[in-house]
């Protein structure tokens, strides 16, 4: 009777930890984030701001207070203003060869020259139109810094990199134009790893899919020609690491460190699970994450087609065996009886 009490006390505590404790505690720790499954309206940015100015309330010194709550106001009024040009532009017709003009300008720094730019290498533009969503595009020629919600880092957000584009394509009819040149001619088929060069791999390197910053590791004949590869690697993560106050992980392995629901919120708005981080919104598409995605799961396991493959032969293994099994355990006791 006595060990029959110990268990039910042993399994009233295993089940509240199990049912109570441990999914409170995940819910503190880790909040659940619902994504804009990949519409970049401003709600997001929006709320942020809002939050903002809540969290300010609780400041004790009233100076200090009215001063980041005036701040925090600013900002909400500036992003609601910045979001409703960007929906209001989205509904402009554009015109792709008024657009292929002004898009020659952005040449200057997206050449494919692999030179770094104020941080880091401008990324090949070649499948902008299937990466980028429409009005992330269009929030992102207004203002670069506002529209990858990293605009808290500046004073001014034309010292963001990109920061004069404000200054190359300057009316909503003109922004129309570039937007519409790059969703209708900036498109075609998208490879995974494609995807990935294009819109992470000038922050990221893919050990396992032999990506640095720099791009795809070419081949090497000598070792010499080895180092000098490493020694630009190093010089190109020192730069990144200045821009971004620290070196964005490797992504060989992200895809079993982290759930996909964490990372395609993360980089729907990397600010809705890391508050203050610092890297950028990226402004995919549906399809350019699940492109990218797909490239991540592929250097992350790359065994997993084979070993699905595999399965059913184990599977099918096993139940020829336990038939041997049976019979023969049966050969051996039969006359036993
Ligand atoms: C002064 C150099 C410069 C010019 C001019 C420029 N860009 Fe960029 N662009 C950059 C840099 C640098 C980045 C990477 C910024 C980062 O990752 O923080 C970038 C990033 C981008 C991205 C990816 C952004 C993201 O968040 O994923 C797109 C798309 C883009 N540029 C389009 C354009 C277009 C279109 C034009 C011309 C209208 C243009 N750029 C002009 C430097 C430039
Ligand atoms: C302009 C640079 C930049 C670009 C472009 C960029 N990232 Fe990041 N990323 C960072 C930085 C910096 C961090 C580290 C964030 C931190 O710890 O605050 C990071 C962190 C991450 C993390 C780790 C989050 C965690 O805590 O586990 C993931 C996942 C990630 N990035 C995915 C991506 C993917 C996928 C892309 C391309 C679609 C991408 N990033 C593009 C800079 C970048």
């Amino acid at each position: 009777m006595k060990e029959f009490k110990i268990l039910a006390v042993v399994a009233f505590f295993t089940l509240v930890t199990y049912w109570g404790v441990e999914p409170f505690a995940h819910s503190q720790m880790h909040k659940h984030v619902e994504g804009n499954n990949f519409a970049y309206d401003g709600k997001a940015d929006v709320e942020e701001s809002a939050m903002a100015i809540e969290a300010a309330k609780n400041i004790e010194n009233p100076a200090k207070k009215a001063a980041v709550i005036d701040k925090a106001t600013k900002k909400l009024a500036e992003k609601k203003a910045f979001w409703a040009d960007v929906n209001a532009i989205s509904k402009i017709k554009g015109n792709a060869a008024s657009g292929e003009a002004l898009f020659a300008s952005c040449m200057g720094c997206h050449n494919g020259s692999g030179v770094n730019m104020g941080g880091v290498i401008p990324p090949s533009l070649d499948h902008a139109g299937s990466l980028y969503d429409k009005k992330y595009l269009i929030a992102l020629l207004k203002d670069p810094a506002i529209a990858s919600n990293v605009d808290h880092k500046y004073e001014n957000t034309m010292m963001h990199p990109m920061g004069t584009v404000k200054t190359m394509v300057t009316t909503p009819q003109q922004i129309a134009d570039v937007v519409e040149f790059i969703k209708t001619k900036k498109v075609g088929k998208l490879e995974p790893k494609q995807a990935f060069l294009e819109a992470c791999a000038r922050c990221h390197a893919d050990r396992y899919g032999n990506i640095t910053q720099l791009g795809e590791m070419p081949k090497f004949k000598t070792e010499k020609e080895a180092l000098e590869y490493k020694i630009k690697v190093l010089a190109e993560q020192d730069a990144i690491k200045a821009y971004m106050g620290k070196l964005p992980p490797d992504l060989s392995i992200i895809s079993r460190a982290r759930s996909e629901h964490f990372i395609k919120t993360f980089i729907e708005n990397p600010q809705s699970q890391l508050p203050g981080t610092s890297m950028p919104r990226v402004g995919l598409t549906k399809e350019g994450f699940e492109k990218v995605y797909t490239y991540l799961e592929e250097t992350g396991d790359p065994s997993k087609d084979a070993r699905h493959a595999l399965g059913p032969w184990v599977i099918l293994f096993f139940v020829v065996f336990t038939i041997l099994a049976y019979l023969w355990k049966k050969s051996q006791w039969k006359d036993l009886h």
